[in-house]
């Protein structure tokens, strides 16, 4: 009778389950370890909540990625539940997903506030953060101390180090030696770069708070001068067509002795199998000079729900799982993804594991946007502008100011269509 009332019971279980399990697809990037601790949150998630779930790849340039969401997007395709969104995709994809307040049970109070601004759209929080990122200055100590070199204060200062360092390590048979590399092809990586050299001289955000368009100034000329004189000199040539990976390639082999990068780039950085492990300090971005600033700029992923998923509840549910306290914990200490719930940053075992997690908690809170907020819907083509101008100045093909010049009228033609 027992093992009779057992069974039915399993099996009118396993009905349950089966009637409600369904596949969720989440988009994921690939960019470093993304993709394989993606795949394992969701898996968790999966067998946690007996459901499964199918793990879509996309490219690694952020832009690229734009594209391909635009285009199913305005398909209204349901072949997509959950989707990776860049801090600056709100204002340009937000109508297209579920508002998640009536989901996450006030989790987003833990968040960081301003990427909770960031990710509400018309009063609709359309997308949870998953992770945030600043840019930072990564060197290596074990040169800096051969040289007698402190990390440098301002980009100037960079200058002068990465060449001594260059100079020294090619005299030594090193000849693939590079000072510095960074994300220099024209992309949304190339934007993030160029606005810290930008804002670290004083020069401003491309586009203020109130959508002013301040970019053509010559501070910002200045710094877009610099570090054209850095190609070909201390930074390879084909930086030009670097994102994040090519420049943490270089790095991470031991041929170059900074790199600007993300901070994803530390976890690899002192993998096992990394020949720079152990080497690698981390600090803010230089300033640009007397009276500049460190600029690290603001980016990082969210995780929202397709409005054209045919299970939006399911899918919310594993976007809460994948942004909650613990997930966040486990993908900083295995991949050095900056959390966005504030109290991590107190962690002790995640500032084991990133101590630069603590030592530079002031570049992540102050970590300065680009003009996503205030452009909306306008902000790739405004970004698409800025990274072309930036390009010509990097490649020698214009001058800092006639670019500038350039890049101001044609931003005021979008402007003027309205933003
Ligand atoms: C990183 C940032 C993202 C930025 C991208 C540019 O993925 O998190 O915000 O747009 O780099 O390459």
């Amino acid at each position: 009778m027992f093992m009779r009332l057992a069974l039915a019971a399993t099996a009118s279980m396993a009905l349950t389950s089966f009637a409600h399990a369904a596949e969720i697809s989440i988009s994921c990037g690939a960019v470093g370890q993304e993709l394989s601790l993606c795949k394992s949150g969701a898996e968790a998630w999966a067998k946690k909540t007996g459901n499964t779930v199918k793990i879509v790849s996309t490219p690694n340039d952020t832009n690229e990625r734009l594209a391909l969401y635009q285009q199913q997007l305005s398909a209204s395709s349901s072949e997509i539940d959950v989707f990776q969104i860049d801090v600056i995709w709100p204002g340009i994809l937000g109508q297209h997903f579920v508002n998640l307040s009536p989901y996450t049970k006030g989790a987003e109070k833990e968040h960081f506030p301003a990427i909770i601004v960031n990710n509400t759209v018309n009063g609709e929080l359309v997308a949870m953060p998953w992770f945030t990122d600043a840019g930072v200055l990564y060197y290596r100590k074990d040169l800096l101390d051969k040289y007698g070199l402190k990390p440098p204060a301002t980009w100037q200062e960079m200058t002068d180090e990465a060449t001594k360092i260059q100079d020294g390590e090619r005299k030594a048979g090193n000849d693939k030696f590079w000072g510095v590399v960074f994300q220099g092809r024209a992309y949304e990586g190339l934007t993030c770069d160029a606005l810290e050299w930008i804002d670290s001289f004083g020069g401003g955000t491309i586009i203020d708070a109130e959508g002013n368009i301040t970019v053509n100034n010559p501070k910002a000329a200045a710094a877009l001068t610099l570090a054209a004189g850095w190609i070909g000199k201390i930074a390879p040539e084909g930086v030009l067509n670097y994102g994040e990976e090519e420049a943490r390639g270089v790095f991470q082999s031991g041929n170059a002795a900074f790199m600007r990068n993300w901070p994803y780039a530390w976890s690899l950085g002192n993998g096992a199998d990394s020949p720079v492990k152990d080497k690698i300090g981390v600090v803010a971005l230089p300033k640009g000079g007397e009276g500049g600033k460190n600029t690290g700029t603001l980016g990082g992923w969210q995780l929202a729900v397709s409005k054209y998923s045919k299970n939006t509840d399911l899918a919310a549910d594993l976007v809460v799982y994948l942004t909650s306290k613990d997930e966040q914990k486990r993908r900083a200490i295995e991949g050095s993804y900056n959390p966005t719930i504030t109290a991590l940053y107190d962690d002790p075992d995640v500032l084991k594991a990133v101590p630069f997690f603590g030592d530079l908690k002031a570049t992540f809170m102050n970590a300065v946007a680009r003009p996503s907020r205030v452009t909306g819907a306008n902000y790739n083509e405004v970004s698409t502008n800025f990274w072309n101008a930036v390009s010509n100045v990097l490649s020698g093909k214009e001058k800092a100011e006639d670019a500038l010049t350039t890049l101001d009228s044609n931003l005021a033609g979008i402007k003027g269509s309205g933003w």
